[in-house]
């Protein structure tokens, strides 16, 4: 037998026993003629005294970090103790050990603070994965993981594999694609989500459906995004919206008391797309604290059911602002104290490309109720105090203003927003708020190609009272610039978000579930029947064989994962993560194939250096 018992299983109760541990040497510290071992394994860490005796045996084989080491001995109580770990009290009085394997010195220390660059971790991920922190991910993504399943499948959620190899299912990103050796030219595409195999399910009569899988995505990386990720993947038949948003919400509240031990007993925020960009210039926000955007200007088209506070800026000929297609405004509690000095630095921030601001306007609402403002000569201090509190604030408060054209003030003042929170320390890592955005628009506008494209995917149901606008009208847009113009803008979809501090946990949909609504969805998206019957020919089909009505949603959940654990990088929850540029820096992939291979695939390479 290797081992009686774990590395933190043995505590002061223990005392006397006899025990074999086997384990990772973690430190070694020699105090004259005695040796202190920290020994590790999974469980946590236990100290081995090496006494006198076997000393000179130690020194004959000297033993380094991360050599895997067998020892015997009885558990005795410390003369030194730890109390900041569990196994603190006590030692192992060593009386036989042995090296069961040797290890080259690690190329970074295996502890929490460790000495590794992220290039050299992810190179060794194998050791990186020993270290604490990273240990504690990986157990609560398990934790995640439990939790989900128990939910899902107390609910009668039935986990069915879908394939990998297929053909494109589109969701946005380019497709990472698997050439065929038996069917020379031509290839496979990997899922960029199981969405169509899904919807077949449901077509199938297995109306609770969950998968937790892989999904494959060739974009651009971010903190937040890996080109294989991981959904929780749902899909329900015979629903409505409001049955999916139950069941979800139901599921993220048990992945909260399961894993963190939280009772999320509140009702979940609910917010229209419109009323989350109108008000935080974003389709995700952070709602763990206000801020929320005063505008100041008629937007464009798509929001046009918003009433600005125009008269606050109107006529008091500060060019800026006039000639701004939007104008907006946040309130920042408690900085109206701000020196020169930090404002000078505020404006530097908006000014930075990623930003893309030409400058930053700001009202100081003092504690005594007067106003002092970057825009004196323009605004009396009336004007300016109304001003600031149409934007909400107080006494004490910063009120910052953006002007300029609409997409980019909007994201502006947005950023803007969760950087002031950042610095005022708003966004807590040890609390969650929940969010469903609903009603996004249909369609999205492709600049590139002139044309609508689906802001969710095709298969997503428009409002049940805009599927007329939608067949009704011509797709083709003649007018480039005027795009928010044209009704497909204004198009509502049956499609939510779940939102989580700042962040899309989720998002589906209702579906299309009829042949001929699909037929018009794929043509007002540019395809001609030929091209629906070559990419979708089989749902098109499928939904001629009695389809339900049906609907659902994925969770990212790695990305889930990452909140939880107080992370924006979901790269610290999945064992082998790739790095910004798509490689796995220890398996070096990807990596070029032998020519051998490449004749049986048919293929000839023609790479561009
Ligand atoms: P969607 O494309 O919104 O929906 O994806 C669902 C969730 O998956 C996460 N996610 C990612 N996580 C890490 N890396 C990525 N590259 C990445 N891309 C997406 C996000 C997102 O909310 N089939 C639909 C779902 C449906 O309609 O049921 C879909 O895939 O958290």
């Amino acid at each position: 037998m290797y081992r009686t018992h774990t590395c933190g299983e043995l505590r002061i109760s223990n005392q006397g026993q006899s025990t074999t541990l086997a384990g990772w040497v973690q430190t070694v510290r020699k105090f004259g003629a005695i040796t202190f071992i920290d020994l590790r394994d999974r469980y946590g860490i236990t100290q081995l005294l090496f006494g006198e005796e076997l000393n000179k045996t130690l020194e004959e084989n000297p033993m380094g970090r991360e050599f895997v080491l067998q020892v015997t001995g009885s558990v005795q109580e410390r003369s030194n103790k730890n109390l900041n770990i569990p196994t603190g009290e006590i030692e192992i009085k060593v009386e036989t050990f042995r090296v069961l394997n040797k290890s080259a010195v690690p190329p970074f220390t295996i502890q929490d603070d460790t000495d590794g660059g992220d290039d050299l971790r992810m190179k060794y991920r194998f050791l990186d994965l020993r270290r604490n922190a990273v240990k504690k991910n990986l157990e609560l993504r398990y934790a995640v993981n439990r939790a989900a399943r128990n939910y899902l499948h107390n609910q009668g959620f039935m986990d069915i594999e879908t394939p990998f190899l297929i053909k494109s299912t589109p969701e946005g990103a380019r497709d990472f694609v698997v050439p065929s050796r038996m069917n020379a030219g031509q290839f496979y595409a990997l899922p960029q989500s199981p969405q169509t195999f899904k919807q077949l399910l449901m077509v199938s009569g297995y109306d609770r459906y969950y998968q937790i899988v892989k999904c494959f995505r060739d974009e651009d990386l971010r903190a937040d995004r890996q080109p294989e990720f991981t959904q929780i993947d749902c899909e329900m038949a015979f629903v409505e919206q409001e049955d999916i948003l139950n069941m979800f919400e139901g599921m993220v509240k048990a992945i909260f008391k399961d894993v963190k031990g939280i009772d999320y007993t509140e009702t979940v925020s609910r917010m229209t797309w419109e009323d989350a960009m109108w008000q935080y210039g974003n389709d995700k926000p952070d709602i763990r604290f206000g801020m929320k955007v005063l505008n100041l200007k008629k937007p464009a088209s798509v929001y046009v059911q918003k009433q600005p506070a125009e008269e606050l800026i109107n006529g008091a000929g500060f060019k800026v602002f006039d000639d701004a297609e939007t104008v907006v405004a946040i309130a920042v509690p408690g900085c109206s104290e701000y020196s020169r000095k930090q404002t000078d630095e505020l404006t530097e921030w908006v000014k930075r490309p990623q930003i893309g601001m030409k400058g930053l306007a700001f009202i100081k609402y003092n504690s005594d109720g007067s106003c002092k403002s970057s825009m004196d000569k323009f605004y009396t201090e009336d004007k300016l105090k109304a001003i600031a509190e149409a934007a909400g604030a107080q006494p004490g408060d910063l009120v910052l203003m953006l002007a300029g054209a609409e997409e980019r003030t909007r994201k502006a003042i947005s950023d803007l927003r969760m950087e002031m929170a950042e610095r005022l320390g708003l966004r807590r890592k040890d609390e969650f708020k929940l969010l469903w955005v609903l009603d996004f628009p249909l369609f999205e506008y492709d600049e590139e190609g002139n044309r609508w494209v689906a802001r969710h995917h095709p298969f997503t149901s428009p409002k049940p009272d805009q599927i007329d606008t939608m067949i009704s009208n011509n797709p083709s847009i003649e007018n480039a610039a005027e795009y928010l113009k044209h009704p497909y803008a204004n198009i509502k979809a049956n499609a939510y978000d779940m939102v989580l501090n700042g962040n899309e946990i989720g998002g589906g949909s209702i579906r299309i579930f009829q042949r001929e609504l699909q037929e018009k969805m794929f043509a007002a998206l540019g395809m001609d029947e030929a091209e629906q019957l070559h990419k979708f020919g089989f749902l098109l089909g499928a939904f001629e064989y009695g389809a339900p009505p049906h609907g659902g949603i994925a969770f990212g959940f790695d990305r889930l994962c990452a909140i939880l654990g107080g992370s924006e990088s979901i790269r610290d929850f999945i064992a082998f993560p790739k790095n910004n540029a798509g490689r796995d820096m220890m398996l070096d992939a990807p990596a070029t194939i032998d020519d051998k291979q490449l004749v049986e695939l048919s293929i000839k390479l023609d790479v561009k250096s």
